[in-house]
């Protein structure tokens, strides 16, 4: 899995949007991910269709569920030929477990990565919904540790929370950023964006771009804009 190359998020309402961005990148390998969006429009068959194209696929699907019903989505994926896939934390370690023991039955050689606490959850949220007292950075490490310990390959994190992330797992623990917005672009709903340069240099081990390609004019510039700034750590 080559994460020198910006993950593109493909969120996207239907299959030939989707292929018809990708195809823009005429022979290039690219990393995209598919998420709930296009996943549920197009349906499973949009994965096999960019594994044929030569892509590497990032299944954002955030499972979570009881660990049966997680080792059987995580079978099909697999078997698709899923190179990534997310699950949630919060649905505990045996249903972390359970995933990666999908992943082996449906002959996958998917990595597994965890959400921990979504960016949208504010401290507040935590207390009054969640009922957590601890610090919302105490959770997110809590999760990590448990991903790691039930042999997930990483987390999703913020680049803001990836160096206490490495520390608390080490660092072959990978943290998979979005988030990402280009010096000077617009922000959109994203609250804690980074620059790619910035994410390289806070210890992010993939990042996630989808409207700074998607929505640019010249979506393959933009794409070697950000892939060059993620390579040297250095936005100029
Ligand atoms: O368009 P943009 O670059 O903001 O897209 C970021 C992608 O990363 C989206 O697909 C979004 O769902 C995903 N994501 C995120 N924040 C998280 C987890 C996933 O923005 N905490």
């Amino acid at each position: 899995m080559d994460t020198s190359r910006p993950i593109i998020a493909l969120d996207l309402p239907s299959a030939r949007d989707a292929l018809d961005l990708v195809a823009r990148f005429a022979g290039e390998t690219l990393f995209v991910k598919v998420g709930m969006e296009l996943f549920y429009a197009a349906g499973p068959g949009i994965v096999s269709q960019l594994k044929d194209a030569g892509h590497d696929v990032f299944c954002d699907l955030k499972l979570h569920d009881i660990p049966n019903t997680v080792r059987g989505a995580a079978r099909s994926l697999a078997r698709l030929g899923a190179d990534l896939l997310t699950v949630h934390a919060a649905g505990g370690r045996a249903m972390m477990e359970a995933a990666l023991e999908g992943l082996g039955e449906g002959g996958g050689s998917a990595s597994v990565v965890a959400i921990t606490q979504l960016t949208s959850t504010s401290p507040e949220a935590l207390r009054s919904e969640q009922l957590v007292e601890v610090p919302l950075v105490e959770s997110v490490l809590n999760y990590a540790r448990l991903a790691r310990s039930a042999g997930l390959a990483g987390v999703v994190c913020s680049a803001h929370e990836a160096a206490d992330i490495a520390a608390a797992t080490g660092e072959g623990f990978l943290r998979v950023t979005p988030g990402i917005r280009p010096a000077g672009s617009a922000i959109g709903d994203q609250a804690r964006v980074a620059t790619p340069g910035t994410a390289a240099s806070m210890g992010s081990s993939a990042i996630v771009v989808g409207r700074p390609v998607t929505r640019a004019e010249d979506p393959v510039a933009a794409y070697h804009a950000i892939m060059t700034a993620w390579r040297t750590g250095s936005d100029a």
